[in-house]
């Protein structure tokens, strides 16, 4: 008896996990934003506007990810979360973030890829990512 009342419950709780659908969506184009009392490295640094999903299909989402292993999905953090410290010499901070020469930043990856013959991501500052604002 002691055992069916255990079965019966441990068959309730499977019954209130989620579908197996992932509790996240892959956003499709966004924007990265500057994280509050973050002055950028030089005047003509705007919000960048950064393809995710065109990215998303082409590499592993831990590529960038970094804190985050396959084997929790659902739990995607936007990066500044983490990096949003001012200073381009912080590991953890705002800039490194997308432009250090590990593969998960933004300038580290391209410039890795451009290296190894695999696509021709942009490199330039402004015709790139930061695309100089209009006058
Ligand atoms: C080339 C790098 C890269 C890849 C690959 C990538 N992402 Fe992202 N993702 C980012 C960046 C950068 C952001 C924006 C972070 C920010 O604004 O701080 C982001 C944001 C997100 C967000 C929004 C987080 C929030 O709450 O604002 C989700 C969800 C997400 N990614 C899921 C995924 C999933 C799922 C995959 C794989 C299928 C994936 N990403 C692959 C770089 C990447
Ligand atoms: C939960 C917090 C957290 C999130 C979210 C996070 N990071 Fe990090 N990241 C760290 C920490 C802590 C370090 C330094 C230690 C290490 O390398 O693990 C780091 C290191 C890095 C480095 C190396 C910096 C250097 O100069 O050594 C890069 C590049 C980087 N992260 C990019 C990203 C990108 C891009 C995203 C979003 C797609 C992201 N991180 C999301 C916490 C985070
Ligand atoms: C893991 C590697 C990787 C990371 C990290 C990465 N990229 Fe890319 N990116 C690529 C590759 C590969 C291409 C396409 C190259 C090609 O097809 O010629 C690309 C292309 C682009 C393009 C041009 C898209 C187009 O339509 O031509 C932009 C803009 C771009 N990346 C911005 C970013 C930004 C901003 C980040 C960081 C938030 C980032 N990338 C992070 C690998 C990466």
């Amino acid at each position: 008896m002691k055992r069916l009342s255990q079965l019966l419950s441990a068959m309730a709780i499977l019954a209130l996990l989620p579908s197996f659908a992932p509790a996240y969506e892959v956003p499709k184009d966004l924007v990265i934003k500057r994280p509050a009392k973050n002055q950028p490295q030089a005047s003509w640094v705007g919000p960048v506007n950064f393809p995710h999903g065109f990215h998303a299909v082409h590499n592993p989402c831990k590529a960038c990810h970094h804190e985050e292993s396959d084997r929790n999905l659902g739990q995607f953090l936007p990066c500044t979360q983490c990096h949003n410290k001012p200073g381009a010499d912080d590991p953890t901070g705002f800039y490194r973030a997308f432009h250090n020469s590990k593969t998960v930043s933004c300038l580290g990856c391209h410039k890795q890829k451009r290296l190894t013959g695999q696509g021709t991501p942009p490199l330039s500052c402004t015709n790139g990512c930061h695309k100089l604002k209009k006058h």
